[in-house]
């Protein structure tokens, strides 16, 4: 089974909640006019959490998806400050970033903590986008792959629903472009990974790539056999750029390439 192309917005701390309602209205009024793009491609926007139940009100009919971009395991409880991925579903998302580097950095989320927010989403119903990647010292050590796969070592006896972000840290909000042959590298790594876990379930894990994603570069990681996708920061929070890294997306899907004779 193909796996279909997978565009995720990370909008990170940007946007108030009218800018990101207008974002999304936006994108609905393109999308209507864009007649079967979503039988070529799956497309999620990660909002601030106190957006997710406007976004899910705008965009439910469309059928783009909504994501978090954090969440705790648990449902409710005294816990202040917290969104638990309880939650965060019912504000409307269906799906959740876990693990990503700047929740690593900045909130000192160990493995432990990111495995145990797999399970949770899953629990919940969401869909976990685990993020991974080697920071540039980990990667002039030569440590990437074993850093990749000491952070997949996080997943469970069941994939369930499941995605998996490749995002060197490096290359995250800082313009500096990864090689697409050393991405599709470790996207396939990311693959062995989970199909030696899984097997052929594992090969239906969908595998991103981030970090500095642009129109101009995303053709090139798509074009990787084990790359099913990006999670884009920056290039996602204005439409016009959005719109055109999901029209590549569309042009990389399978659907749009049938085999000659098919
Ligand atoms: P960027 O962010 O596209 O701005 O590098 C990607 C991410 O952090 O997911």
């Amino acid at each position: 089974v193909p796996r279909r192309p997978l565009l995720i917005a990370n909008w990170k701390m940007y946007k108030t909640v009218p800018e990101s309602t207008a974002f999304a209205r936006e994108l609905a009024r393109r999308l209507d006019e864009w007649t079967g793009w979503d039988e070529l491609l799956d497309v999620v926007l990660c909002p601030t959490a106190p957006a997710l139940w406007s976004l899910h009100r705008v965009l439910a009919r469309t059928g783009v998806g909504v994501g978090a971009q954090d969440g705790v395991p648990g449902t409710e409880g005294a816990m202040t400050g917290a969104l638990s991925m309880y939650l965060v579903r019912e504000a409307g998302a269906a799906w959740c970033l876990v693990g990503h580097s700047e929740r690593r950095r900045l909130f000192g989320e160990t493995d432990a903590v990111i495995g145990a927010k797999v399970a949770a989403a899953q629990a919940a119903g969401l869909c976990p986008v685990l993020c991974v990647g080697e920071t540039a010292e980990e990667r002039s050590a030569g440590a990437t792959d074993a850093v990749v796969r000491r952070q997949l070592d996080v997943l469970g006896d069941e994939p369930g629903s499941l995605v998996v972000a490749y995002e060197p840290v490096w290359a995250i909000g800082t313009g500096l472009t990864a090689d697409p042959e050393e991405v599709g590298r470790v996207a396939a790594l990311v693959r062995t990974s989970l199909t030696g876990r899984w097997g052929t379930a594992g090969g239906a894990v969908r595998v991103l790539y981030g970090g500095s994603v642009s129109a101009a570069t995303l053709g090139g990681f798509l074009a990787q056999p084990s790359v099913d996708g990006a999670l884009v920061g920056g290039a996602s929070l204005r439409l016009d750029e959005f719109w055109r890294l999901a029209r590549i997306a569309a042009e990389a899907a399978p659907s749009a390439n049938p085999p000659s004779g098919a």
